[in-house]
């Protein structure tokens, strides 16, 4: 089924809109956003070609990445995204997450992130999902270990990163585990 929304208490998922393209711009071009991302900055045709792109696309796509828009409630506003690049085997996903400076430190990230949790296991019953992060990106992984998942490996100096080796962790969550959660 063509994936439209999903909605927590604040947060609207829903696919990105034309409209959201001055506030992607605003966020992406933010360098304490992007400092612990694969992106440095974007430019205004690269951001429309990207909000065509995820508009056309589905998640749960073997191989491919969809970005959820997350927006406010209360405004409509795009706040930031969440995304699942599902594996070639369609049932295990890496998940990724991105709020916009200002919408941080108000448990948005959690609430979205939870809900992105819930539809992946509940709708496209997917068996794990993994997470990869900085190992000085606290805020990711602190909001990974609020949601139950599981520190898997630490790795040092596994990836070449603006400029630098950078050391990661692996973060991991099973279907039944989230359930037991959620219970
Ligand atoms: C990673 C990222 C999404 C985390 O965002 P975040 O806002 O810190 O995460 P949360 O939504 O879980 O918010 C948690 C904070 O909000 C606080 N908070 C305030 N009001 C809250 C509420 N009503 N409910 C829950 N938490 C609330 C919490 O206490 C917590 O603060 P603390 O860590 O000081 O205890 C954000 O830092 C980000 O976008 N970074 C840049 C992109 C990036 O690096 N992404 C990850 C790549 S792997």
């Amino acid at each position: 089924m063509s994936f439209t929304r999903i909605e927590s208490e604040r947060l609207i998922l829903r696919r990105f809109e034309e409209r959201d393209l001055g506030p992607f711009l605003a966020y992406r071009n933010d360098p304490e956003v992007a400092r612990y991302q694969s992106w440095e900055s974007c430019g205004e045709e690269e951001a429309v070609e990207f909000i065509c792109g995820m508009r056309a696309s589905q998640p749960g796509m073997p191989g491919e990445w969809f970005q959820f828009a997350v927006g406010s409630k209360q405004t409509g506003d795009l706040i930031g995204d969440c995304g699942l690049r599902t594996e070639e085997d369609g049932r295990q996903a890496e998940i990724g997450f991105t709020l916009a400076r200002e919408h941080q430190d108000k448990g948005y990230a959690s609430e979205a992130v939870s809900r992105l949790v819930d539809y992946a296991f509940d709708d496209l019953s997917f068996h794990r999902l993994v997470a990869i992060t900085d190992q000085e990106n606290e805020p990711s992984f602190g909001l990974l270990e609020r949601l139950g998942f599981r520190r898997e490996g630490s790795f040092a100096q596994n990836a070449w990163f603006k400029g630098g080796w950078t050391d990661e962790y692996l973060y991991a969550i099973l279907r039944s585990e989230w359930l037991e959660r959620r219970k």
